[in-house]
């Protein structure tokens, strides 16, 4: 597996690639690797060609007191682990190398970055596909994969890639769950033992609700609150139903399928997850 610190590098590398004719699918992660990103590396191979993994801590998607300095990072254990997937190159820059100082140009999906987690996290979505554009500018990938649990992540970076005509494949992977059934995160170290424990309430919620065939989105929304009000430690910061395509509100019972997005805070982190969720089968309910 190559190690790349520079651009340079790692265009050289792919382009040694492409020049024989060979294929490229990049995943790109801010590092501290867990079973989801295997996932997403595994998807990666089934492409067939060679794979890209990136290890970049974005401090542009971070807002001004979140937990960039804090953010977990083992770089020798994540080249292990990618090495030992077959990965046949990381980009892992410093800041420096991907930001010029005078840079002037920021890439933003303007509707969908300023809604859900966007009204939570201003700036994040702008920073997520400031770097992304610049990652595909980068390396060239003609695949890339990223992670469903990250739902509002993955249409923003779908957003792009069909506004600016990016010659990029956007692949999205499912969650990986642990045994309880708390989606993978990088985060989840940081959680407390209490917090840990009450963390799957995440899942179960978005399950229950799935349970629920021919509920309102009414009803869905106050037993995804109900689930969640079991678990005292959970600091609820948002539960929304949204139309799984377009992220616009939805009314009634669904037609379409939606998605629950929830974002629940334990101490300082940040959990999120979702479920999408299709419609009742026609004449199954009123
Ligand atoms: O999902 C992530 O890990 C990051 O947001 C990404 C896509 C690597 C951009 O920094």
């Amino acid at each position: 597996m190559q190690i790349c610190r520079t651009k340079q590098a790692i265009r050289a590398a792919t382009l040694t690639w492409r020049q024989a004719g060979q294929g490229v699918t990049l995943v790109p992660t801010m590092g501290f690797l867990h079973a989801g990103h295997m996932a997403l590396v595994a998807r990666a191979r089934a492409e067939g060609g060679r794979v890209v993994a990136t290890i970049f801590v974005n401090p542009t998607q971070f807002g001004p007191t979140e937990d960039l300095t804090t953010y977990p990072r083992d770089e020798a254990r994540d080249f292990d682990m990618l090495r030992a997937a077959g990965v046949d190159a990381v980009f892992a820059p410093d800041v420096a190398e991907v930001y010029d100082p005078a840079a002037q140009t920021q890439v933003e999906a303007a509707a969908l970055s300023r809604i859900l987690i966007g009204r939570l996290r201003p700036g994040h979505f702008r920073g997520v596909a400031t770097v992304v554009t610049k990652l595909f500018n980068i390396i060239g990938p003609d695949a890339a994969c990223f992670g469903e649990k990250d739902f509002q992540q993955l249409a923003v970076i779908r957003t792009i890639v069909r506004d600016l005509d990016m010659p990029v494949r956007v692949i999205g992977v499912p969650t990986e769950r642990e045994g309880d059934g708390l989606a993978m995160s990088s985060r989840n170290v940081r959680l407390t033992p209490a917090d840990r424990a009450e963390a799957p309430v995440l899942n179960a919620a978005l399950t229950r609700a799935a349970q629920m065939p021919g509920a309102t989105v009414a009803q869905m929304h106050a037993a995804v609150r109900a689930a969640l009000a079991t678990a005292p430690r959970a600091d609820v910061q948002s539960v929304d139903i949204r139309d799984a395509a377009s992220l616009r509100p939805v009314r009634g019972q669904p037609r379409a399928p939606v998605v629950i997005l929830l974002a629940v805070k334990f101490g300082p982190v940040l959990l999120i997850d979702n479920r999408v969720i299709p419609p009742p089968a026609q004449g199954a309910a009123s």
